[in-house]
């Protein structure tokens, strides 16, 4: 596996990928990588001919207070394990070389960028939009993968696919989980032991959704207040969210009459995790 830091060397590597009929793949990550990550690069090896993975921590995703500088990385490390996955090339941009200093524009989410994690952290998805609009550019792929764990995300980049008219087949990969249900994420690693144990709690709530749902439960408010329940019951736990919402809008249903997601967001001390589950209707 190449590691290349410049544009041009990733526009070179593709555009010869490309010229040998080969089908590429991006996989946008920011680093620290765990078996969640690896699971859309092995999806994207399974899917195409030519893997790019990028790791580019960006800033302009993360709010004033938030873990930008505390972000963990660990360069050698994840890229030992792309070459155990089979990736080809490895872009890791730097920040200079991604925003010019006088760079003004940027990449509106729209209305669904408000929502949810939108409303707790402005400005997010803008950052978001912006850098995956960027690596798309860069990258030309014909795919690119993304993981379900942030569902809002992944709701918001298939809106702008879709709406700004990339040519680029966004492929979505299921949450990987640990064996207690906790959703693989790089920032499990600031959990205290005590904080790792109450954080399965949102796979708890989910779940107790997602019963609910099964059972025939129509209504999403009772569904939405099982949740925020179960989480009341955690001490070291403290919810930012729990709803079911419509997939594509992300706005709350007022029945469940077709499939939906659960989704949460809640607070373990410092620690801020999100996670969510489809819920499909019963009888
Ligand atoms: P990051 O948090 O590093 O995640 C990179 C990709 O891995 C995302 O598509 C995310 O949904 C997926 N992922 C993370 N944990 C997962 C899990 N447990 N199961 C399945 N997929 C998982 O998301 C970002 O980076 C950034 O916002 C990025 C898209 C790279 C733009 O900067």
């Amino acid at each position: 596996m190449e590691r290349v830091a410049s544009k041009e060397e990733v526009r070179q590597a593709v555009l010869a990928a490309k010229r040998e009929g080969k089908r590429v793949a991006l996989v946008p990550t920011m680093g620290a990588l765990h078996d969640g990550h690896l699971s859309l690069v092995r999806a994207a090896c399974e899917r195409a001919d030519y893997v790019v993975v990028s790791i580019f921590v960006n800033p302009t995703q993360f709010g004033p207070g938030e873990d930008f500088e505390a972000y963990p990385r660990d360069l050698d490390r994840d890229m030992q394990l792309l070459r155990a996955e089979g990736a080809d090339l490895l872009f890791t941009p730097s920040t200079a070389s991604m925003y010019a200093a006088d760079a003004q524009v940027e990449v509106a989410p729209g209305p669904l960028g408000t929502l949810w994690e939108g409303a707790i952290r402005p400005g997010h998805f803008a950052g978001v939009c912006t850098v995956v609009s960027k690596l798309f550019n860069i990258v030309l792929s014909d795919l690119a993968f993304f993981g379900e764990k942030d569902f809002q995300q992944l709701t918001i980049i298939k809106r702008m696919v879709c709406d700004l008219d990339f040519p680029v087949r966004v492929v979505p990969c299921p949450i990987v989980r640990e064996p207690d249900g906790l959703a693989l994420s790089s920032r499990n690693a600031y959990l205290s032991p005590d904080e790792r144990r109450a954080a399965t709690v949102l796979y708890r709530a989910l779940r107790t959704a997602e019963t609910l749902a099964l059972g025939g439960e129509h209504d999403v408010a009772l569904i939405a207040e099982a949740m925020r329940e179960c989480v009341a019951e955690e001490p070291l736990a403290t919810l930012d969210y729990a709803a079911v919402v419509d997939p594509a809008t992300l706005v709350e249903p007022a029945t469940l009459d077709r499939p939906a997601r659960a989704i949460i967001a809640a607070r373990l001390g410092a620690t801020r995790l999100i996670d969510n589950m489809q819920l499909t209707t019963g009888a």
